[in-house]
């Protein structure tokens, strides 16, 4: 997804700039470039591909100006191409943009300003209206064309601006699109994510929707739409720059994998009161309130929206309250039965998911209690929420998501428990019962990975040539299924589909052949007869079954090819332990395929468009 960068000081912006987008590399993009003021010009290097072919570009260039800003594209108006990457510059080369988001009148704006100003276009983009706009406001004030560009501007964006003119300044504008600006000495910052300049700074500015930030070498000024100046709190950061590298794996995800016990441990424990009761830092939502919901919508996108599956299972069980679960893409779509007795719970890892983002003002629209289950501190899905719970994952880069999965999960159930307790639907000893269970699961994962890790990376070499591959379970672990088949679809591009065991002969059975690889999971005890007779349907159409169950229930074997054993624990609390596999699967069977498995391709970390 596309990524901006921006610096003004005494340095060389170029190598600072060509840093930070490094850092954001991992958002998946398809084309990067560089603007710097310099002896009163704009220099412009911008190139397809990857950020090694700017570097090319600009070779030995003398690109020295303290002052630029730099991007990294993710194509969504024009394909990815020179042309078409950021920066982009006004008609006579003196102001240049870069650009997150989407301009939605950009057909519109584009029409009126070659009719009034026979401005000539030279990309298919929609960023290329802002530079022109900005072009025809400007009388040497880039502040006030600013201003008067996105006063007609309608859209999702977060644009950086840089002027011929004011060697000096960046101008910058958030709406619905994430911007920080961060604090130096000597010099400042802008960019889209906090990574790209954890290596500079630690002191941040969140800028809000329809903020403008004036950046210049000594200072950073917030303006709110009425051009008024805002006082904003220093946000410190509190992890480094280290977190985000890879620490002797051999990928992020894999890095990230084996990361899931301790960011289990911090998300359960940090929640926790001295007397096992649940923490409520963050969230103000009322005794009353949570008695009186009638409804609650689960809204997310992905592998966030696989948690909220879980989250519906275990809510309904624990909190007895009707959940509905949709993905955000949908949701806002479809005039949902929302009201002030219904709680909207968004998960999303990154916290800047469009759909989600959306999903969640439609639903707040209507008057629903707002509760988001986030990973990413001060991002918009937090900020827009009324509650708040943090997952406690740290910064995750792999496109493929796995700790945010857990520790979301592990959220579902704290919310559960908090909310069933409240509501009087489960006594305390079933509560401590169930938290100590859950303070029992670091540990089983730990020990999970240790068992299995080698045992999955010897039968990925046997099973990663297959065409397709399904999944199957029933009750929760027809929830973990999907997340499964996902997780191996989207790194190693095999044609996986996760199904309720249930539901297979229902019609995808026709698909069954000797040899077809179905993954199953048996982890639940109340339906484990169940899931035998579904395995020994696929089984007696020639399918390859590798199976997922507790230690302990060794009738499986007798059905399956291979069964991978996890930990034995309460039926409610198996997602966190029996994903895990399915994780290692998918990682090692996309290996084996020389995939690009941090980067897969067409994906991107943080999907900010619609
Ligand atoms: O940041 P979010 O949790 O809102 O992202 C949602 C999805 O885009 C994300 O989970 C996506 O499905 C991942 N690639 C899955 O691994």
């Amino acid at each position: 997804m596309c990524g901006i960068v921006g610096y003004v000081g005494r340095e060389n912006a170029r190598e600072i700039i060509i840093d930070g987008l490094k850092r954001l590399e991992y958002r998946g993009y398809d084309s990067a470039g560089i603007a710097v003021v310099q002896n009163g010009k704009i220099l412009l290097r911008k190139h397809v591909g990857g950020i090694a072919n700017l570097e090319n570009l600009i070779g030995d260039d003398p690109m020295t100006s303290g002052t630029g800003i730099g991007h990294t594209r993710w194509a969504t108006h024009g394909a990815p191409s020179d042309l078409n990457a950021h920066p982009h510059l006004n008609g006579d080369g003196t102001i240049a943009v870069v650009h997150n988001g989407i301009i939605e009148n950009y057909v519109e704006l584009k029409e009126m300003l070659v009719r009034d100003h026979g401005v000539v276009f030279r990309s298919e983009t929609d960023t290329e209206v802002i530079a022109h706009l900005i072009g025809v406001h400007y009388n040497g004030d880039l502040e006030n064309a600013v201003y008067e560009a996105v006063s007609e501007m309608r859209g999702a964006y977060a644009i950086s601006v840089i002027a011929a003119a004011e060697p000096e300044k960046i101008v910058a504008v958030r709406k619905d699109a994430p911007l920080i600006a961060g604090l130096g000495q000597g010099c400042n910052f802008i960019a889209s994510d906090i990574p790209a300049l954890l290596k500079y700074v630690k002191e941040i500015y969140l800028i809000e929707n329809n903020e403008m930030v004036v950046l210049t070498p000594d200072s950073v000024k917030i303006y709110d739409e009425n051009r008024q100046e805002v006082h904003r709190d220093v946000f410190h950061v509190t992890w480094d720059a280290d977190a985000a590298e890879k620490e002797g794996y051999d990928h992020f995800m894999l890095k990230e994998i084996y990361e899931q016990p301790k960011g289990l441990y911090e998300t359960l424990t940090r929640r926790l009161n001295e007397d096992g009761t649940i923490k409520l830092d963050g969230i103000s939502m009322t005794k009353e309130e949570i008695e009186g919901f009638t409804k609650i919508y689960i809204v997310a996108c992905g592998t966030a929206y696989h948690a909220g599956l879980v989250g519906k299972y275990i809510i309904e069980k624990l909190a007895k309250v009707p959940v509905e679960v949709d993905v955000a893409s949908e949701f806002r779509y479809r005039d949902p039965f929302v009201d002030d007795k219904t709680l909207f719970i968004a998960i999303s890892q990154s916290g800047e998911t469009l759909d989600t983002l959306a999903a969640l003002r439609e639903a707040k629209r209507k008057g629903a209690r707002v509760l988001s289950v986030v990973n990413v501190v001060g991002s918009s899905v937090a900020r827009e929420s009324d509650d708040v719970f943090y997952t406690w994952a740290g910064p995750e880069i792999a496109v493929a998501s796995t700790k945010a999965y857990t520790t979301q999960l592990m959220c579902m159930y704290l919310i559960g428990l908090h909310m069933g307790y409240v509501r009087g639907t489960i006594n305390r000893e079933y509560y401590d019962q169930f938290i100590a269970d859950l303070m029992t699961i670091p540990d089983k994962l730990k020990d999970c990975l240790a068992k299995n890790a080698g045992i999955i990376e010897g039968l990925s070499k046997m099973l990663y040539n297959k065409e397709q591959v399904f999944f199957i379970g029933r009750g929760l672990d027809s929830s973990v299924s999907y997340e499964g088949s996902l997780k191996l679809k989207e790194i190693s591009y095999i044609n996986s589909f996760a199904i309720a065991a249930g539901e297979l002969k229902h019609g995808t059975i026709a698909l069954m052949e000797p040899g077809t690889l179905v993954v199953t999971l048996a982890t639940q005890d109340f339906l484990y007869e169940k899931m035998l007779s579904n395995i020994q349907e696929v089984k007696a159409r020639g399918a390859h079954v590798l199976s997922i169950a507790k230690e302990g229930n060794t009738a499986i074997e007798a059905h399956s090819n291979e069964v991978i054993y996890i930990p034995a624990c309460r039926d409610e609390i198996t997602p966190l332990l029996s994903v895990v596999p399915l994780q290692l699967f998918a990682y090692y069977v996309a290996k084996e395929r020389g995939c690009n498995i941090d980067k897969p391709k067409n994906l991107a970390k943080s999907v900010t468009v619609e």
